[in-house]
């Protein structure tokens, strides 16, 4: 069955603890942390996600939007990451590797992520150990966009990718996901859905979260 990660990007940073219980119906807690150099805008660190994991068992689902992530992985370790994904735009080849060894040096799970831009190939290099392939379905930077229609596509490549190397490997879409299309989103490959506004933007957060699995 489909994963769900509620986005706190969309919770109440100042009643993070009782929005992160809004979601307990959740699988896991998608944690979005921005530099405002690698996207235009700056959110959390790793004393944030220190902080959340004091107060949750939810597996923790960090999304490295950050330029050079390599310097930033053992902390976000430390800090009680479940999982990590750095984006493939933001380093050179062989520091991004580099980033996927520090991980696997903490016993972290491992996933690499593409902007819209980037092509489904780019994953080749690293299919065979990754634990997930992160896919943008609206460009990296803020909550509350419109979805990419076009990015189904990509995940479809994904998917095709997964299926012949690594077939154990989720697929994760994230941006503008909601009920008008995430049936379309599992249909094209994805086995973990990213939801901000259409969870926390709803009165029954857990009902929001029911009718994405459908
Ligand atoms: C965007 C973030 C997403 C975003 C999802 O840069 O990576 O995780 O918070 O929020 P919605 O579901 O509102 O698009
Ligand atoms: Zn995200």
């Amino acid at each position: 069955m489909v994963k769900i990660a509620p986005s706190i990007l969309s919770a109440d940073f100042c009643n993070l603890e009782r929005d992160i219980k809004r979601v307990s119906a959740a699988d896991w807690l998608h944690v979005d942390v921005m530099d405002g150099m690698f996207v235009p805008n700056l959110t959390v660190g790793a004393p944030v996600v220190e902080s959340i994991r004091k107060h949750t068992d939810m597996f923790l689902d960090v999304h490295l939007m950050i330029d050079k992530p390599e310097r930033y992985i053992d902390a976000f370790c430390k800090a009680g990451a479940d999982l990590l994904s750095v984006h493939l735009e933001a380093d050179h080849p062989s520091r991004i590797a580099a980033a996927l060894r520090a991980m696997e040096a903490n016993g972290v799970k491992k996933a690499v992520a593409l902007r819209p831009i980037t092509s489904a190939r780019a994953v080749l290099p690293y299919i065979e150990r990754l634990d997930m392939v992160l896919v943008m379905t609206v460009e990296p930077g803020f909550g509350g966009q419109a979805f990419m229609e076009e990015q189904l596509s990509t995940i479809r490549e994904v998917r095709a990718l997964i299926d012949r190397y690594n077939p154990a490997c989720e697929l994760e879409a994230d941006g503008g996901i909601g009920p008008a299309n995430a049936k379309a989103v599992i249909e094209a490959g994805a086995t973990v859905l990213v939801a901000g506004s259409a969870v926390y933007g709803a009165d029954d957060p857990a009902a929001a979260i029911a009718v994405l699995r459908r």
